[in-house]
Parts: C-alpha cells; sequence; structure tokens
C-alpha cells in the first residue's frame, strides 16, 4: 500500500476566484496547512473538456437536480413555478448546462496537490458547497456569500470559488482529466518534509 503522503487530488479556481483575484489567497492556504502543489496551470476550458469533467450518469445528475428541490422547499419556494418542472432529473439537467456555462465563463486555474490526506484535507479547506453554509475559516465560507436560491433563481450556477475532487476516485479521474501525462506536473522536496519524513531521499 502506497504512503499517506503519497495521496494526490485535483483543485480548480473557478473563473469566479480568479476574476475576484482570490487566486493567490487560495494557493497560500494550501501551502501553509502543509500540501504540496505539483501541478499548476491557468487557462480559459473549452465546453467540451468541462462537460466531461462532471460526471454524466444519471445518479449524479439526479443528486444535483434533488439538492436543488430540497433547498427550493426549505426556504419556501416553488420548484415548478420557478423552472416549470417537478422532474429532478430535469432539474439536474438544468443546473449542470448553468454550471457548464459558469465554468467556461473565463479563465480557470487547475492544480494538482499531493500530502497526507490530500482529498480529505483540501475539502475541509474548501468548506461546503454552499458558501452560505460552509464553516468560517473554509475558502468558501470566508470568501463568498452566495446561495442556491440566489444562485438559481437567476438561472445560475452557484458561485462557489473552487472545485475540489470528492473521494480518491474522482480525484484520480481528474487529475488524469486535467493534468494527464502533463509537463505541468512537479514532484521535489519542499523543506518541511525534512521534519515529517526525514527518511525521504532527495528529489530534484
Ligand atoms: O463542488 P462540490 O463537490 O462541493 O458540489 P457538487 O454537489 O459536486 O456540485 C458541483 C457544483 O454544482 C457545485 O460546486 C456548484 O457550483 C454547482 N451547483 C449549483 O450551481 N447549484 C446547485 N443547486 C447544486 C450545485
Ligand atoms: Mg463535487
Amino acid at each position: 500500500m502506497k504512503h499517506p503522503k503519497e495521496e494526490k487530488t485535483f483543485l480548480m479556481i473557478k473563473p469566479d476566484g480568479v476574476k475576484r483575484g482570490l487566486s493567490g489567497e487560495i494557493i497560500l492556504r494550501i501551502e501553509k496547512v502543509g500540501l504540496k502543489i505539483i501541478g499548476l496551470k491557468m487557462f480559459k476550458p473549452e465546453e467540451d473538456k468541462v462537460d466531461n469533467h462532471y460526471p454524466k450518469n444519471e445518479e449524479w445528475v439526479r443528486r444535483l437536480g434533488e439538492r436543488t428541490k430540497e433547498t427550493y422547499r426549505k426556504y419556501g419556494y416553488n420548484m415548478k413555478e420557478e423552472h416549470d418542472t417537478e422532474d429532478v432529473l430535469e432539474m439536474g439537467r438544468e443546473v449542470r448546462k448553468w454550471l457548464i456555462n459558469f465554468m467556461t465563463s473565463g479563465p480557470v486555474i487547475i492544480m494538482a496537490i499531493k500530502g497526507i490526506h490530500a482529498v480529505e484535507m483540501t475539502r475541509k479547506l474548501v468548506g461546503d458547497t454552499i458558501p452560505s453554509k460552509a464553516e468560517l475559516g473554509t475558502i468558501r465560507g470566508d470568501f463568498s456569500i452566495d446561495s442556491p436560491i440566489s444562485a438559481n433563481r437567476d438561472h445560475r450556477a452557484i458561485y462557489n470559488i473552487v472545485h475540489a475532487s470528492e473521494t480518491e476516485e474522482e480525484a484520480a479521474h481528474e487529475f488524469q482529466h486535467w493534468f494527464g501525462d502533463s509537463e505541468a506536473v512537479w514532484d521535489y522536496q519542499r523543506s518541511d518534509e525534512m521534519v515529517m519524513f526525514p527518511e525521504t531521499k532527495e528529489k530534484k
């Protein structure tokens, strides 16, 4: 079994994060906690690339729709009135479209991250999907107050600054999808690795 320090994950600063000038702050938080950035790139993604980034299976799309319906119910709004559907799968497809529009609306920064429990630690730093629910101290909780009610009523995705893989399987897919065998991935030894893993051999 691989050493826990070898775990990798994928993070993307979404167009709202880049346009609001939060990239430096996000990079700082990742590095400061002890995670190592081994890949970094800025570009405007193609629609097709984003489309294949998010899962297409019915279960995932339905979950998006269910979450939306639940939020409408919670805040006393009527999904049928707003979007002319009661069907969670149809709603999920609509939200997925808004999401792709948003993610292709400007430059993004993709990051490959490595370190102990990289997937879980990165999600912890990022916080809850809904910024207005995310804890203070997390990226989404500190820098956004967006809510699905506000977003979905305006027929757009929630602006939540970053994307981060939720599981190791998702991370493996996303890492391969965005970085592949890219020259943008580097491994090197950080000075704190000498303290944490003194047996580690020197890497270039
Ligand atoms: O990004 P995260 O893994 O926290 O959440 P997700 O459930 O995988 O949803 C992916 C993205 O869809 C979110 O980050 C939101 O930007 C967007 N979304 C939305 O705009 N409206 C919803 N009702 C649910 C999700
Ligand atoms: Mg997700």
